[in-house]
């Protein structure tokens, strides 16, 4: 598998990670525990080395899971968490509320050094490879912020520096103080806004992107259709474009786009994830799965490219499919 490097920090990883986020069972509608191990070790098996979750993912249960999964092979993974989001205290910069619990983005240095003794004991593991800023936190200087990321890199708990969910004012001013490896945008053919800001402002500044929720949470694999149901939980459930007559458009825009997968003998799930892999300035999509089979189907899209005319016909028919209604 072809690997990259996230900036400079030396940190490589292939062009598809696995997301660890439904992993957790939090708004997904629970997990299955050994049917997750089972997934991230088919992963690493087959090249998917990079491993995305966060403290918050089922408030703790994807780092703890993934800790479990990665018994024995740590050498082979590539761990990427997050600090930042914190739900056991009403400090900082109020977040959302779900599930009972009060979450707050909070990047204060203390906070972090304490967030990163939970991650890494619930990783199992004395490193992290990448520590990104789960979402920017008003309520704190960045000054304060990198301080503390630096401090981390230095002292060998982390190995590169990234930021989530951040603008690029917010990239500017984080580099005043220090260096951002990475950044991760959501992206994908519903939601484009990262193409006309992050995107270009990493690629010229050498910032690796990892972009999420690169199949829209599934829907762009074709696979929920006007009859699928989810489990109480499952928050896709409540999302526009999830919503049954909105499907009914995505469907017939899926169907639009089938002769390019079709041609190249690959599903609809790899178009999706092949379409972000061919812009400009992305270093790696980040795929959730949450069953073996997933990742051995997904992992076949990491060395397809679209060619320009297949973009385009993409365009045309994401114009007629328009916003949703
Ligand atoms: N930084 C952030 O704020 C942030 C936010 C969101 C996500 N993320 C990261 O990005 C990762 C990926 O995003 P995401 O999980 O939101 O969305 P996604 O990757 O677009 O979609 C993942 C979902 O698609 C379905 N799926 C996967 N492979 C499939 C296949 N081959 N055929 C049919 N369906 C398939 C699975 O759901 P079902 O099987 O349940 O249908 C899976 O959970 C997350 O896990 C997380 O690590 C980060």
């Amino acid at each position: 598998m072809e690997l990259r490097e996230l900036g400079k920090s030396g940190v490589k990883v292939p062009p598809v990670g696995l997301g660890c986020w439904a992993i957790g069972g939090w708004r997904w509608g629970g997990t299955d525990v050994s049917q997750s191990i089972a997934t991230i070790q088919r992963a690493i098996d087959l090249g998917m080395t990079l491993l995305d979750t966060a403290p918050v993912y089922g408030w703790g249960l994807s780092e703890e899971i993934l800790g479990r999964a990665l018994e024995g092979r740590r050498d082979h993974a590539i761990i990427a968490t997050k600090c930042g989001l914190v739900w056991d205290c009403e400090e900082g910069q109020f977040h959302f509320e779900s599930e009972g619990r009060r979450v707050f983005r909070n990047s204060r240095k203390e906070r972090i050094f304490a967030d990163v003794e939970a991650s890494l004991r619930r990783l199992r593991t004395d490193r992290i490879d990448l520590y990104q800023i789960h979402w920017p936190d008003e309520t704190t200087p960045f000054e304060e912020t990198m301080e503390a990321l630096t401090a981390l890199r230095e002292a060998g708990k982390i190995r590169a520096v990234g930021v989530s969910n951040f603008t690029v004012e917010q990239h500017l001013e984080c580099l005043r103080y220090g260096v951002v490896d990475s950044s991760q945008p959501r992206y994908n053919m519903l939601d484009r806004k990262a193409e006309k800001s992050v995107l270009p402002f990493c690629r010229k500044r050498r910032i690796g992107v990892l972009v999420y929720s690169p199949m829209e949470q599934g829907l762009l694999t074709g696979r929920v259709t006007l009859e699928r149901t989810f489990p109480e939980g499952d928050y896709r459930a409540q999302r526009p474009w999830f919503q049954p007559h909105n499907r009914r458009r995505i469907l017939e825009f899926l169907e639009r786009v089938r002769p390019i997968a079709e041609g190249h003998g690959k599903s609809l799930a790899h178009l999706a994830i092949a379409w972000v892999l061919s812009q400009p300035g992305v270093t790696a999509a980040l795929v959730g799965a949450r069953r073996p089979e997933q990742v051995e189907h997904n992992i076949e899209a990491a060395q397809w490219r679209l060619s320009a005319e297949e973009l385009a016909k993409i365009d045309e028919e994401l114009a007629w499919l328009g916003k949703p209604q």
